[in-house]
């Protein structure tokens, strides 16, 4: 017994030596899941300064910022060439990003940015590979507070390493490259959110926290459609052990606003995402928001959801969707999500014991943003056809 609790002691010795300032610093860094915008479901490759300064100034006059959004994000096809000395230079679309750093700073936002431990990103501009540390400290020159770091062309050196496809092989290099990243942002002495993008594989979930990851990306692109958005979703079930603190599943970004999905679907997925304790990083226009797009972004009752301070991934109760997550103070968060889109509306009845619940209990609806008094035993109600009904449950 005391030799086993030794060995135990000298293994978390061990870990506290390997991970010390990682793992404070990645918990400091993101202790509820991080919440901004990024330029990629709308713009794409078209992205250019003038677009990201337009986001951060509407960040703000939205009330987006002082609702928790404060990362504003650049993802692929900012970068330009390197030079004789292989520093990075941005393209022409950013003359500037020293100057296009202070703007945004100015504003009381953080700037994100985006490259590949490959020699290519995924949309064929500069990547990483053999410039870690150069392009960390040239991020944390600029002043960038948030980096996407996306496999892309790494998987073509992977394969020149690892012709016979060894799976162990493959997946200690992945794990490697994306370690090499973090320890080159933590030499910068700049603290930097490291966001992983791998898409999933490989049970990301597993080692991302070990590579310093602040979040790692569990799925493939999300699209602006129902179809897209609810497979990804709803195949988070099961992920939530994962998840806390520091670290964070994200099943990329919102497509709130983009006009593929009607109100009542985005409102699932500012839901879900939230339930889940998700990223919540905006992907749509922000200078051009209509009413319905602002009141789905900004409901604080749903936000507050997402950014609850204990940091639990909710998880799936039961078929139909229901989800469920616990808030600090006992209370719990629980979502009903009606994810057939070609039925009618019908009444739903939630039995509370299917969420752990005895006896009353108070009720609010997050999207009426009205109480709903005491419930005894269960609560009957109708979700729009895409739709979600969420409340927030407490004694
Ligand atoms: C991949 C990522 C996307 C986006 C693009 C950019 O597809 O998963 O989120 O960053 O690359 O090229």
């Amino acid at each position: 017994m005391r030799i086993r609790s030794f060995a135990a002691l000298f293994a978390a010795a061990i870990m506290l030596l390997a991970y010390p300032a990682a793992s404070a610093q990645s918990t400091k860094l993101a202790a509820t899941p991080p919440m901004g915008w990024n330029s990629w479901n709308h713009f794409g490759t078209k992205v250019t300064d003038a677009d990201v300064r337009a986001a951060a100034d509407a960040m703000v006059a939205s009330g987006m910022r002082d609702a928790g959004y404060v990362y504003i994000n650049i993802d692929d096809s900012w970068e330009g060439k390197r030079d004789a000395q292989g520093n990075i230079h941005a393209n022409n679309k950013f003359p500037d990003m020293k100057a296009l750093s202070a703007y945004v700073h100015s504003k009381g936002l953080k700037l994100g940015i985006y490259s590949s431990p490959g020699p290519k990103t995924c949309g064929g501009y500069e990547g990483s590979y053999g410039h870690e540390q150069q392009d960390a400290n040239t991020y944390a020159s600029w002043g960038v507070d948030f980096l996407k770091y996306d496999l892309c062309s790494y998987m073509d050196v992977v394969k020149l390493h690892d012709p016979n496809h060894d799976q162990r092989k493959t997946q200690a290099m992945m794990e490697a490259a994306f370690a090499k990243m973090h320890q080159a942002l933590v030499n910068t002495h700049r603290p930097i959110v490291y966001s992983l993008c791998q898409y999933g594989v490989d049970y990301v979930w597993k080692w991302g926290p070990k590579v310093g990851g602040n979040l790692w990306r569990t799925t493939d692109d999300i699209r602006d459609n129902f179809r897209s958005m609810a497979l990804i979703g709803f195949s988070q079930a099961g992920l939530e052990q994962y998840a806390g603190p520091g670290h964070w599943n994200d099943p990329d970004m919102l497509e709130i606003g983009n006009g593929g999905m009607n109100a009542d679907q985005y409102r699932t997925q500012m839901s879900l995402w939230s339930i889940l304790a998700a990223p919540l990083l905006a992907g749509n226009d922000l200078s051009k928001m209509d009413a319905t797009t602002k009141s789905i972004l900004l409901n604080k009752e749903v936000i507050a959801v997402d950014q609850d301070k204990l940091g639990i991934q909710g998880h799936r109760v039961g078929p139909p969707q229901i989800w469920e997550k616990p808030l600090s103070g006992g209370a719990k968060a629980v979502a009903l999500f009606n994810y057939v889109t070609d039925d009618e509306a019908e009444p739903f009845t939630l039995y509370l014991k299917d969420v752990g619940i005895t006896g009353p209990v108070h009720a609010r609806d997050l999207w009426a943003h009205k109480d709903l008094g005491v419930l005894h035993g269960s609560y009957t109600v109708t979700i729009p056809q895409g739709g979600v009904v969420m409340l927030k449950l407490w004694k």
